[in-house]
């Protein structure tokens, strides 16, 4: 083993790199610009008047950066981060645990915050909006309801599906931000910062090609990096160029418009079972044997951008783009959708 791969392979656990390349300042996270200069000028204002942040519900398909802002407006604002997420907080006790642990100025983030369960959302309602507590506490005829006050905190909650949220959780969020799918040159430039930190050499051509087919996803776009890394490494002389990224990328099965496997294998059961749809959510989950979950959250809104899949009352249709793409040519099929 030369000794560049024993440093590489000893310095680049997955977890610890991941660490590194999150970016911890604004002036770090590329795109999102709209979003980014909204919350720095709360953040600037809050500061200013030597107040907490007010709370942030932040949106959008996972990997695009929720997680990162929380913890750059932690760092921002001075405060501690404490993290959780709607599944783990079980009971009303869990959440009363966390919030009276807060001190003034600290950041809770509740990550998948549509997951919380409804008993217990309904304690949050009264601490975000006046920083209070009901909690009961004895039980039977002694039970009473005592009332906390709690420091001045900001909640900061995320998820890939504010649709699923309640009306009333929804209006005590002031500050809401949905995240979009980055564009190829913001996410070249995320490639590039990210190859930096790794020390990896890559050209301009070779960090577009990366970006290019990586669902519009940071999280991805720096995943592809470390596996077309490792392909360059072992396969190449080590540089990533635009070939080199184009072999590494189609022998991890990414196609050409960055779809991967399951992108395809979606098409095409809703093509060859379905008739091209329209087609229940739980049919197609079912079908291509994954969670019904993660086809809304992580699949369908990246097919459904790039128009090779509509929404319908009816259920999910694909589009003339989607034959194309699976080699197809609807006439080619009855309409069951059979092959003939
Ligand atoms: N705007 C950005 N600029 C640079 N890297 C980013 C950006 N957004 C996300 N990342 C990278 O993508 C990874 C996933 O982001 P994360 O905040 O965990 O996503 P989410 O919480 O939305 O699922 C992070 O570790 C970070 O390295
Ligand atoms: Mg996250």
């Amino acid at each position: 083993m030369s000794d560049r791969l024993i440093s590489g392979v000893l310095s680049s656990p997955d977890a610890t790199l991941d660490a590194t390349l999150r970016p911890s300042l604004f002036s770090e996270f590329t795109g999102q610009s709209k979003v980014r200069e909204r919350l720095e000028i709360a953040l600037e204002a809050a500061l200013q008047r030597s107040e907490p942040l007010d709370h942030v519900l932040l949106s959008g398909p996972p990997g695009l950066g929720k997680t990162t802002i929380a913890n750059i407006i932690a760092k921002s604002m001075g405060g501690n981060l404490k993290c959780t997420s709607g599944p783990t907080i079980e009971k009303a006790g869990d959440l009363a645990g966390l919030l009276t642990n807060l001190e003034a100025g600290d950041i809770l983030f509740i990550d998948e915050i549509h997951r919380l369960q409804r008993t217990i959302e309904e304690y949050l309602y009264p601490a975000m909006e006046d920083f209070k507590l009901d909690i009961i506490i004895d039980q039977g005829p002694n039970a009473r309801s005592v009332r906390l006050n709690l420091p001045r905190f900001t909640l900061i909650g995320a998820t890939t599906r504010s649709g699923l949220l309640t009306s009333p959780l929804l209006t005590r969020f002031p500050i809401k931000e949905r995240l979009d799918y980055y564009t190829g040159e913001d996410l070249q430039k995320i490639v590039h910062r990210s190859g930096s930190i790794l020390n990896v050499q890559i050209t301009e051509e070779g960090a577009l090609e990366v970006a290019r087919r990586s669902r519009g996803t940071p999280r991805i776009a720096n995943n592809l990096l470390r596996r077309v890394r490792d392909y360059a490494q072992v396969k190449g002389d080590g540089v990533i160029s635009a070939q080199l990224a184009d072999k590494a990328l189609a022998m991890l099965d990414i196609d050409n418009d960055g779809l991967d496997e399951m992108d395809k294998r979606i098409l095409e059961t809703i093509i060859v079972k379905f008739g091209g749809g329209p087609v229940g959510i739980s049919s197609l989950a079912v079908a291509v044997g994954e969670e019904k979950d993660t086809l809304e959250e992580v699949y369908e809104p990246y097919l459904i951008m790039n128009g090779y899949l509509n929404r319908t009352p009816q259920g999910r249709v694909v589009t003339p783009l989607s034959y194309k793409k699976i080699g197809l040519n609807p006439s080619s099929l009855n309409h069951q959708g059979r092959l003939f």
